[in-house]
């Protein structure tokens, strides 16, 4: 146990305010999670999958009405709205206390209270943060076992230092003689931050990044505030290690929207011999400026909880080996001998199997057997190119920063930026196609500048300028150097013209070279692109024509962006830098002159 004075407190007073019928304090031991596991499946919210096929792994079939991230139930209830900027939703302060002081009263009467201790980072690194997320669901302590380091450990490390004060709860409270279900969560759903106090109020889901809260909520949400008054970042992107035949090994960390390629690029399988690419991290990277001034990155996370629809061995057979034991599914379909399926794991589809809603479904079936948001969580250890630096305390240095996103028009395979503060303003005008890894439609082109907009804790015109001032506090020539990416270009058939995946390498053994200088490039207005024959495409069959049109840039269709961007750069008034104005008046003469 803990003799931190803080955390007693407030572990008494949220048991206190929600009433549940007992408090444990999680140790993070592998018989708690068996414990765990073991009520969960008695619960019916766990299915033990084929001991045989799959051990020590589960199944779980959510709420229908929680599957996914939702945007328009998220705060940032910062002391003044305009910290909180034009892109999160605010509330005053007091109103939102007052709220959810009401809706967490008696929440948890029936239920156990759970208290976890996490460290987001390798336990002990001066780099790492440690915060308490206090749930009422087993589910949720499953997956934050994996996800994050838990326990005792932690709490030696804490001592009596200071934490994030993560308070979930999945808002049905089991009063009246109502009866539990798998999946308990409200209709009503709150997912609250406030910056200033470093605390996060999560009510009424139990799905991924409204309940897992190191995850966005702390990592994200949270250390982008953290970040920001400390001279660091705190970043939606994956990290990882490139070797070249020559025994070359660079780091490149990639920020693309959710469900746009993160896992995938972590993991990639080269298709080009004597290229090996190895995982730091798939979705979060925390990065600072080193004594010798390059910029490092570490991975806060512990586990992958990854999107599973298209995933195969395929496309990523890495991502397959992870999840072969010790893994949480959510939201897939289940075979008869209790193995898992989803669209795309393999080409023939299984003649029978019970879909993510629990029906009946055959080969014959219109409807998707498994949510396209549906997810695994397995422990990142399991990967089988893991980096050996993944959970080294000193971080990893980067050579390359990767922007991108989901656009069937437009925007070329690759790019290059001319500099730093060209590079910040390509993180700015990342717009991309929307996903199901959020509540609402699908495939709607949307802003979301350095894939962060429904992760940045604070005014993004300010996250910005916190960009373009750490490239002006350091030596330019250390720094990563900026691309920006698209795997997604689609051909008038609606089919997307390049092949992706593990093909993905020669795009990156580009950028690997250009991370020199080396190799050819073409000066365009909106930044060097790939001469033709520099991207290597030996033993790949694509059409000559295909990637002429993926290797280019049409003015008139970028005069228009352009045009879309100014407009959209006026909601962030006089805290939009001053710089991107330079950038898009520079990138429309060019685009003009050109024209
Ligand atoms: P979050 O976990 O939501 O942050 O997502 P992510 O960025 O890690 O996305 P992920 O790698 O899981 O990919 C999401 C979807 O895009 C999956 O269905 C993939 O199969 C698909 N995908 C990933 N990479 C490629 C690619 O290079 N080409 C194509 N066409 N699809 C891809
Ligand atoms: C994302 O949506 O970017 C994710 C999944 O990585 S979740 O944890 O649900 O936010
Ligand atoms: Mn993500």
């Amino acid at each position: 146990m803990t003799k931190n004075i803080e955390l007693l407190n407030w572990v008494e007073s949220i048991a206190k305010l929600c009433q549940p019928e007992s408090v444990h304090w999680c140790t993070g031991s592998e018989e708690e999670f068996d414990d765990l596991t073991s009520l969960l499946i008695e619960k019916g919210t766990f299915i033990k999958l084929n001991e045989k096929k799959r051990p020590n792994s589960f199944y779980s079939r959510s709420d229908p009405s929680d599957v996914a991230r939702v945007e328009d139930r998220t705060f940032i209830c910062s002391k003044k709205k305009e910290d909180a900027g034009p892109t999160n939703n605010w509330e005053d302060q007091k109103i939102m206390k007052e709220i959810l002081l009401n809706k967490f009263n008696g929440s948890m009467r029936g239920r156990t209270m759970y208290v976890i201790p996490f460290s987001m980072g390798p336990l002990g690194s001066n780099i790492s943060q440690i915060g308490v997320e206090i749930t009422d669901s087993p589910y949720v302590v499953c997956n934050m076992k994996i996800m994050t380091r838990i326990g005792k450990e932690v709490l030696d490390v804490l001592g009596n230092g200071e934490f994030v004060h993560c308070l979930h709860s999945v808002g049905m409270p089991l009063v009246d003689n109502l009866k539990d279900v798998p999946w308990p969560c409200c209709e009503e759903k709150y997912i609250v931050h406030f910056p200033e106090e470093r605390s996060i109020w999560s009510f009424g889901s139990g799905y991924g990044g409204n309940a897992l809260l190191g995850k966005k909520c702390f990592a994200l949400r949270i250390a982008s505030c953290m970040a920001k008054d400390e001279g660091w970042l705190a970043e939606h992107m994956l990290i990882v290690g490139i070797t070249s035949p020559e025994g070359i090994k660079k780091y490149i960390a990639a920020a693309f929207p959710s469900a746009c390629g993160k896992t995938n690029l972590a993991m990639l399988t080269p298709t080009i011999p004597g290229w090996k690419v190895e995982t730091v991290g798939d979705d979060i990277a925390w990065l600072k400026i080193g004594d010798d001034g390059r910029l490092y990155a570490i991975n806060p996370e512990a586990g992958f909880f990854g999107v599973v629809p298209g995933t195969s061995m395929d496309t990523n057979p890495n991502a397959i080996m992870s999840m072969q034991k010790n893994t949480i599914f959510t939201n897939v379909a289940l075979t008869p001998d209790k193995d898992v399926w989803w669209e795309g794991f393999t080409l023939k589809k299984p003649e029978k199997l019970v879909d993510w809603l629990g029906k009946e479904w055959t080969a014959e079936s219109h409807t998707k057997a498994a949510h396209p948001n549906s997810r695994f969580t397995s422990p990142a250890s399991q990967c089988p190119v893991i980096d050996p630096a993944w959970e080294d305390p000193k971080a990893v240095p980067i050579s390359a920063i990767l922007f991108g996103g989901r656009r069937s028009e437009v925007v070329p395979l690759v790019y290059q930026a001319f500099n730093w503060q060209h590079g910040v303003f390509l993180g700015a005008i990342v717009s991309s196609e929307t996903t199901a890894a959020a509540e609402g439609k699908v495939g709607k082109l949307r802003h979301d500048p350095f894939a962060m907009l429904p992760f940045c804790g604070y005014n993004m015109g300010d996250y910005f300028s916190h960009w373009i001032n750490i490239g002006k506090s350091a030596d330019e020539k250390k720094l990563p150097k900026i691309f920006y990416v698209n795997w997604f270009r689609k051909d008038s058939h609606g089919k997307f013209i390049w092949p992706g995946y593990g093909e993905n390498i020669r795009v990156l053994k580009w950028i690997h070279q250009r991370t020199d200088n080396e190799n050819s490039v073409v000066e365009t207005p909106i930044g060097f692109l790939p001469d033709e024959s520099s991207i290597d495409v030996s033993g790949l069959e694509i059409q000559k024509e295909k990637l002429k049109q993926v290797l280019s840039i049409n003015n008139r269709e970028w005069l228009r962006e352009v045009k879309e961007i100014r407009d959209y750069f006026k909601i962030f008034g006089n805290r939009l830098p001053k710089e991107f104005i330079v950038e898009l008046n520079s990138l429309e003469e060019k685009l003009g002159k050109n024209y």
